[in-house]
């Protein structure tokens, strides 16, 4: 284990002023420090994008983040999306057209989608399903994950 640091950034709004390994992935941080187990460890190595969140207002893989470069961030999880009790309009749009399945994805998607409507309010299929390219799912076959993102932007 190296020497711990400290760093301050920001989660979801609440500012942490933590001492930590500055080896410790953004990951480990978000789901054993700060107990965020919304966000998904799949592979662990940045290939199936089910621990995505918001870094800065860009999609990343937590588990591809480490410690020392989170001074001053501004981390989002799905934990941040929704406002006290009620859920993300993206979160309901993807209940509405039924594209959850085992769920263990979902996290992710939706963290990548934010980041695409964030940027792109009106995507095409095409902008959708490149935005998505980074989150596996094992279970829906994608294509009620892409309507669920154009409900969602059309609602907006
Ligand atoms: S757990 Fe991070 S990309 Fe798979
Ligand atoms: S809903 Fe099961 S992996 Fe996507």
């Amino acid at each position: 284990m190296s020497d711990l640091i400290n760093l301050n950034f920001t989660v979801n709004g609440e500012k942490k002023h933590i001492k930590l390994d500055p080896s410790m992935t953004l990951l480990e941080i978000l789901r054993n420090i700060l107990k965020l187990t919304g966000t998904k460890e799949g592979c662990g190595k940045g290939e199936c994008g089910s621990c995505t969140v918001l870094l800065n207002g860009k999609a990343v893989n937590a588990c591809l983040v480490i410690a020392s470069q989170l001074e001053e961030a501004e981390i989002i999880t799905i934990e941040g999306l929704g406002k006290g009790e009620e859920i993300h309009p993206i979160q309901k749009a993807f209940i509405e057209e039924g594209a959850v399945q085992c769920g263990f994805c979902i996290p992710g998607m939706i963290m990548s989608a934010k980041a695409l409507l964030d940027e792109n309010p009106h995507p095409s299929e095409e902008e959708i399903k490149w935005g998505i390219s980074g989150n596996l799912c094992r279970c829906t076959g994608y294509s009620k994950i892409v309507s669920a993102i154009e409900k969602a932007a059309k609602e907006r």
